[in-house]
C-alpha cells in the first residue's frame, strides 16, 4: 500500500508589507532583506484573522474537492496556539462542520510539528487504510519589533489530506530524525513573541540538517543523488541556501541551487509561517511546472529547540491535474499593502489577552475571528 498527500491547499493573511518599505523606514539597505535574507515581503494578519481562520480557509478548499465523511482525524500543527488547553483544530472542526466521529488534536514543537503530524497521519492510514486524515499547519510568525527576526515575520496555513493511493505524493517509509536540546528559539507562556539566539539558531539548524541526513542514510542506504529536488525549511529563504551548501559540503558533492530554487517562490512573499513554511515549499515545488512524475523529493523539517526530520516523497503520475495554483495566486494577490506605520500599529495592537473584545470587520476571507466573549474566542464562517 502507498500512502501520502492526496490533496493540499493554502491560505494566508489579509495584509502584506513590502520589505523595501521596512528597509526605508529603518534605514537598512534593501539588499540585506532581498539578498541577505532572501525575502521580498511578508503577510500580516488583520485583527479578525488568526491561525484558525487561515487554517479553516486552507482546509475548506481541500474539503470542497473531497469526501469529508472519510476524515477520521484532524491533526493541527502550530507554534502559535491560541489556547493552552483546547486544540485550535477543534475550532476548525466546528467552522467546517466536520462529523463528530473525528479525532482532533494539536501538535507542538516550534516549526517542526507539521512533520510529526504528517507522519502520524501516514501511520494512521497504514493501520486503517480507509481512513483519511486532515493535517493542518498554520502559524503567525510574530517577532518583537526592532529585532533581527522582524523582517522574517509572516503568516500562512497549508492543509493536506493524507490518504492511501494519493494523487500527489507518496511519503516513503523511513526518515532521518534528530533531536538536540538547544536554546536557539523559545517562547515562554507569558510572551507573545519568541526569544531568539539568531546565530545559534543558524548553526543548530545546519547541524540538525546534516544529522538528520546522516540518519536517513543509515536507515535507508540512500545516496544524495537519489534525491531529485530538495525542500529545506525556510524561516527565510536564504536559510535553505545555507543548509543546501552545508549539506553539499558534508556529502562531498556539488548540489546546485537549481535543486531548491523553485521551492522558495512562495516563501519569499509570505515570509515565515513556521510549521507551514516547509509545506509552502512543497506546494511551490509542485506548482513549478517541472515534470516531476516519479521524482523523489527530499524534505528537511526543522523546529528550534530542536527537532528535525529528513524524509522523502515520490511524486505521483498525473499529479499536476490535482493542483490549484490559482488559489495561491488569489491568496497572495488579494493582500492589501501596508505602510510601515500601519504595520507597526497592527503589531502593537495584537490581541494577546483574553479580555472581552469585538474585532473590526477587515478580512475578506471566508472565516473571521470576531472577538472574545467571557474569555471564549469567537469565530464566524461567512457562507
Ligand atoms: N546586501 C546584501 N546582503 C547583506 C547586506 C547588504 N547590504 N547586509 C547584510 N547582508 C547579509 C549578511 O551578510 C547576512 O548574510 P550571510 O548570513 O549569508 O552572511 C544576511 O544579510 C543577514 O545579515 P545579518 O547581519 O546576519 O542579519 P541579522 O543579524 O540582522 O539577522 C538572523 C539575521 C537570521 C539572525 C535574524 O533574521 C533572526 O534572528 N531570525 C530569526 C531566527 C531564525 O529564523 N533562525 C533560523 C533558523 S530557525
Amino acid at each position: 500500500m502507498i500512502i501520502g498527500i492526496h490533496d493540499l491547499d493554502v491560505a494566508t493573511a489579509h495584509y502584506v508589507l513590502d520589505l523595501d518599505e521596512m528597509a526605508q523606514a529603518l534605514g537598512v539597505d534593501p539588499a540585506k532583506y532581498e539578498k541577505g535574507l532572501g525575502q521580498d515581503e511578508f503577510s500580516v494578519p488583520a485583527p479578525d484573522e488568526d491561525i484558525v481562520t487561515m487554517a479553516a480557509e486552507a482546509a475548506s478548499r481541500v474539503l470542497s474537492r473531497n469526501d469529508r465523511t472519510r476524515i477520521r482525524s484532524v491533526l493541527f500543527a502550530t507554534e502559535t496556539g491560541i489556547d493552552q488547553s483546547k486544540a485550535a483544530g477543534v475550532f476548525v472542526h466546528g467552522l467546517l462542520g466536520l462529523p463528530h466521529t473525528v479525532r482532533t488534536v494539536e501538535f507542538k514543537q516550534a516549526c517542526y510539528s507539521g512533520t510529526a503530524a504528517l507522519q502520524a497521519a501516514v501511520n494512521q492510514v497504514a493501520r486503517y487504510p480507509e481512513d483519511q486524515v486532515l493535517v493542518i499547519t498554520a502559524d503567525v510568525a510574530r517577532y518583537a519589533v526592532g529585532t533581527g527576526g522582524e523582517p522574517t515575520q509572516g503568516a500562512g496555513a497549508v492543509a493536506m489530506l493524507v490518504a492511501a493511493d494519493p494523487n500527489l505524493v507518496v511519503i516513503e517509509p523511513g526518515s532521518g530524525v534528530y533531536t538536540s536540546d538547544v536554546n536557539d528559539f523559545w517562547r515562554p507562556n507569558d510572551s507573545s513573541t519568541p526569544f531568539v539566539e539568531g546565530k545559534l539558531s543558524l548553526d543548530a539548524y545546519m547541524d540538525a540538517n546534516v544529522g538528520a541526513w546522516d540518519d536517513l542514510v543509515a536507515q535507508r542506504g540512500l545516496s544524495i543523488t537519489d534525491i531529485d529536488r530538495f525542500m529545506h525549511h525556510q524561516p527565510f529563504t536564504k536559510m535553505a541556501r545555507k543548509a543546501h551548501s552545508r549539506l553539499a559540503e558534508h556529502v562531498g558533492l556539488p548540489l546546485g541551487d537549481d535543486l531548491i530554487e523553485q521551492s522558495m517562490v512562495y516563501n519569499r512573499r509570505i515570509g515565515n509561517s513556521y510549521t507551514a513554511s516547509l509545506y509552502f515549499g512543497l506546494v511551490a515545488q509542485l506548482h513549478a511546472g517541472d515534470a516531476l512524475e516519479g521524482r523523489r523529493l527530499g524534505l528537511f523539517s526543522y523546529g528550534s529547540g530542536s527537532v528535525a526530520e529528513f524524509f522523502t516523497a515520490v511524486v505521483q503520475e498525473g499529479y499536476s491535474d490535482y493542483l490549484h495554483p490559482e488559489n495561491v495566486t488569489q491568496s497572495l494577490d488579494r493582500r492589501v499593502p501596508l505602510t510601515f506605520e500601519e504595520y507597526r500599529d497592527l503589531h502593537a495592537n495584537y490581541i494577546g489577552e483574553s479580555d472581552n473584545v469585538e474585532t473590526p470587520i477587515v478580512t475578506a476571507a471566508p472565516f473571521r475571528f470576531t472577538g472574545i466573549t467571557d474569555r471564549v474566542r469567537q469565530y464566524e464562517a461567512r457562507s
